[in-house]
């Protein structure tokens, strides 16, 4: 493990998987947008970058930035990583993007001598600083050997399947399952909750029955206390997953009711202007749409995520 590591995009999870690079005692030079978000981070070590080409010469870079366009803007555009003279030898991304745009960036990376590893995750910020992320990545085989090591600091669990885009595919499954779940849980709370039942008895009971999750239970606080500000992941990020899922059905003519259900519900939580909260707010949506107005229970809960 002699790479000479740099990281791009320190938004909730850059920033939390980067810290745990750190803490694992990895030096990281690090680039964001924001610098701001960044200056916290030389603290652990971390050497902070002016530009993103300053990164350019080192072995590997990650990036974990929003959509298939902010990867290709942070690579490619004016004064992006891949626009000067040196060029790392792996980029290794776990942003959620769509198979298509990866595999274009994979082409593009790929005439440039850079080889590139998907390595999208599964688990919010606070799973990542606990150091309970899936990692689950696509790309050669040697690539992936060369940078397990690093992902394996900052996951409970690596995987590799297959070459190309596979993982961009998981991960879009994976996020569309999310979506559906959500969706469910607050049409379900809302309906025990009319009839009668509290959200923390209700909850208890479902994360404690053959239904429950590691996402039910974890999700379980915010839904009886209602602390949207406390943002895990946005409506507009899960909407974003929610239509590269709905492509991805079309392109490959798979028919996906419940995500196609879910994607319309979630749209319209970004349509009445939800920004910068949880994406868990759906259920204020989904309890107004059936006359209740909810209140916070103030119970204290744990998520199960404490290391
Ligand atoms: N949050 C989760 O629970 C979760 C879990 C798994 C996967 N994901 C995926 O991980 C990715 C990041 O999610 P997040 O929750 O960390 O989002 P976030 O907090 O909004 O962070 C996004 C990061 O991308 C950077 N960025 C976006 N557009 C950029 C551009 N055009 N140029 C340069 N930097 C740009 C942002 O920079 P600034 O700081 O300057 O805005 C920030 O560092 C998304 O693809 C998301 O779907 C999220």
């Amino acid at each position: 493990m002699s790479d000479s590591l740099g990281w791009i995009g320190l938004g909730r999870m850059g920033d939390a998987m980067v810290t745990r690079l750190l803490k694992g005692g990895h030096p990281v030079m690090v680039w964001n947008r924001t610098r701001a978000k960044a200056e916290p981070l030389a603290a652990l070590g971390a050497t902070l970058a002016q530009s993103k080409l300053e990164l350019a010469p080192l072995d590997i870079v990650f990036t974990m930035v929003s959509t298939t366009d902010d990867l290709k803007e942070i690579l490619f555009a004016e004064g992006g990583l891949l626009t000067g003279p040196h060029k790392p030898k792996v980029i290794a991304d776990s942003s959620s993007i769509s198979q298509l745009g990866s595999a274009e960036i994979r082409e593009r990376l790929e005439a440039m001598g850079v080889d590139f590893l998907c390595s999208p995750v599964s688990g919010n910020a606070k799973v990542a600083k606990a150091g309970k992320l899936l990692v689950v990545s696509s790309g050669p085989k040697a690539v992936y050997e060369r940078v397990d090591p690093y992902l394996q600091v900052m996951a409970r669990k690596v995987m590799w399947v297959g070459e190309g885009e596979l993982s961009r595919i998981w991960k879009i499954a994976h996020n569309t399952m999310f979506g559906v779940i959500i969706q469910n849980l607050c049409e379900i709370t809302v309906l025990a909750q009319k009839a009668g039942i509290p959200r923390h008895v209700f909850l208890e009971s479902i994360n404690d029955s053959v239904l429950g999750s590691m996402y039910t239970r974890y999700k379980t606080p915010v839904l009886c206390n209602l602390r949207f500000d406390q943002v895990t992941f946005t409506p507009q990020l899960l909407l974003k997953d929610m239509d590269l899922g709905m492509a991805a059905a079309k392109a490959l003519g798979v028919a996906m009711p419940s995500a196609a259900a879910t994607r319309e519900s979630v749209a319209r939580l970004v349509g009445r202007g939800q920004e910068n909260v949880d994406f868990a707010v759906l259920l204020l949506e989904t309890a107004r749409d059936a006359g209740l107005e909810l209140e916070a229970e103030n119970v204290e809960l744990s998520d199960g995520l404490e290391s």
